[in-house]
């Protein structure tokens, strides 16, 4: 069996064209980004950051005065984020700031400082919740480092609905293939921590396989 370091080990390198990120997965993340809507100077937390493709979304609303946190514990996605940075055109050097570590363990006060000693504005993570078998610890600790008031997004698979049923053993070996547990729903994550139940936006992209929640978060999972 494939153990989930060594599937985001030695297949890092292949990660962004084998992953479907063009033809499904891209979708998804930009809605994502879409209902997050992050502000010019915030400080997001992507977690489970992978080889960085939420990156161009994020910095781009951002902007240069405002930051990325990548948060992954694989150093082998972790290099091709920091190429991707690299090769990026003037500026994320100053912008996105990696950390390496595991999401389940990791103190919240490190995020904190790697968000400039204050709380970050919101945290966003797509595709990663449903891979990491202690996601609620996870997710926690990631809200830990969010400042009262601030919003969080996240984006993750199901099953696919409708006449888009047919794809479902499709799906099922994508999930498979990364390691990610279909039925997990990690959303649910956040429309429980939601600030109020009226401030959580849903999109579901492609039949449905893609489902992408926003929403202030409670000040109960804030600090
Ligand atoms: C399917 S990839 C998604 C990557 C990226 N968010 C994207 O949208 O392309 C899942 C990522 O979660 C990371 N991951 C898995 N378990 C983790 C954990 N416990 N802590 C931090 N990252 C973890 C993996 O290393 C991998 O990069």
């Amino acid at each position: 069996m494939t153990t989930p370091m060594r599937r985001y080990g030695v297949g890092a390198r292949w990660y962004d064209v084998l992953s479907g990120e063009r033809w499904v997965y891209r979708a998804g993340r930009e809605a994502g980004i879409r209902l997050l809507d992050p502000r010019p100077g915030d400080t997001v937390i992507d977690l489970g950051c992978g080889t960085g493709l939420n990156f161009a979304g994020l910095v781009a609303a951002v902007g240069p005065t405002g930051r990325v946190i990548g948060v992954d514990r694989s150093s082998d996605m972790l290099a091709v984020a920091r190429r991707r940075i690299g090769a990026a055109a003037a500026g994320w050097h100053d912008i996105v700031t990696l950390v390496e570590a595991d999401a389940a363990t990791l103190d919240p006060a490190t995020l904190r400082a790697a968000a400039g000693g204050r709380g970050a504005d919101a945290v966003f993570s797509t595709y990663a919740l449903s891979v990491i078998p202690a996601r609620d610890e996870a997710w926690r600790r990631a809200c830990a480092a969010v400042r009262p008031g601030g919003r969080a997004g996240i984006v993750d698979m199901q099953r696919p609905r409708g006449r888009w049923r047919v794809l479902e053993p499709l799906a099922l070996l994508a999930c498979a293939t990364g390691g990610a547990d279909i039925d997990a729903h990690p959303w649910r994550l956040l429309e429980r921590d939601a600030a109020d139940s009226r401030s959580v936006v849903r999109a579901e992209r492609k039949g449905g396989h893609l489902v992408a929640v926003a929403a202030e978060l409670s000040p109960a999972v804030t600090r």
